[in-house]
């Protein structure tokens, strides 16, 4: 499986799952725009591990949630780096509150960020990817998109959004080669899930039949592949990386 002389652009990659996916198709040969919204300071460290295993790498700071820097970031991707051929949408966050205390804020928040995002980037980076005649785009939704969770109906509603959202455009995009999928994770170790109590965290290792928590590096290992030719015949799928949760 190799990724030479592409082109990957992961929104959300300064850290946790993105960044994971940033080193895993930079070490499989592709050149990265890593994108970050406020820090930059750990979006340069990405770039600079991955131009020190001979790839080019470029930080670009946007919010995702704005269609302007959106377009921008899109249009900067491919003047610096020649061309983009792999979009992972994996910006996300959360704002967890029981529904009648979640105020309007939280919702619209989480929508905008982890939605909205999604139409904006898809329909950026689809306009280059269909004259192109290739392209994969892969979103990232979650378990939580499927199965709903307490204190978490703004993020569920987003993450299940994601994936109607992503099996519309599959079908759209199918004839001109661009490849839709969704990767829906379970619990991964990173800053989101550190925000969880231990009694939380607790619980949901009880749930896992594998019996461990997720690493980011178990969904860049699926993104990589999503991202080969050796997935050419896979579309509008939603894969489910969460040590059997869902089962
Ligand atoms: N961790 C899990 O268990 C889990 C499970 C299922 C799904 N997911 C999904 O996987 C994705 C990554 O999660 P993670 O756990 O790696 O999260 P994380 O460690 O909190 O990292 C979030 C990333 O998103 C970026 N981001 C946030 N808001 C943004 C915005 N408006 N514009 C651009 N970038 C923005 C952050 O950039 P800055 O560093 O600049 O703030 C950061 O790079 C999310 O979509 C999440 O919903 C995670």
């Amino acid at each position: 499986m190799n990724l030479i002389g592409k082109v990957a652009l992961i929104t959300g990659a300064s850290r946790g799952i993105g960044r994971a996916c940033a080193l895993k198709l930079a070490k499989l040969g592709a050149d990265i725009a890593i994108n970050c919204s406020k820090n930059k300071a750990l979006a340069e460290e990405a770039a600079n591990e991955i131009k020190n295993i001979g790839r080019k790498a470029i930080v670009i700071q946007a919010d995702v949630s704005k269609q302007k820097e959106v377009e921008l970031m899109v249009e900067t991707t491919i003047k610096q780096l020649g061309s983009l051929d792999i979009l992972i949408n994996n910006a996300g966050i959360t704002r967890d509150s029981l529904l009648l205390r979640m105020k309007e804020d939280d919702w619209i928040k989480v929508l905008e960020t982890n939605l909205n995002s999604v139409f904006f980037t898809t329909k950026a980076a689809s306009k280059y990817m269909i004259r192109k005649r290739q392209g994969r785009i892969i979103n990232i939704s979650s378990i939580i998109g499927i199965a709903g969770n307490i204190g978490q109906a703004n993020y569920a509603a987003s993450k299940a959004g994601i994936i109607g959202f992503s099996k519309s455009v599959a079908k759209e995009l199918a004839s001109r080669n661009v490849l839709v999928n969704v990767i829906a994770p379970g619990f991964i170790e990173t800053d989101m899930t550190d925000a969880l109590n231990k009694q939380q965290k607790e619980i949901i290792l009880s749930s896992i039949p594998l019996k461990r928590y997720g690493k980011p590096e178990d969904v860049a290992n699926l993104a990589a592949f999503l991202s080969s030719e050796e997935s050419s015949y896979l579309t509008g799928q939603v894969i489910f990386v969460d040590g059997g949760m869902n089962m």
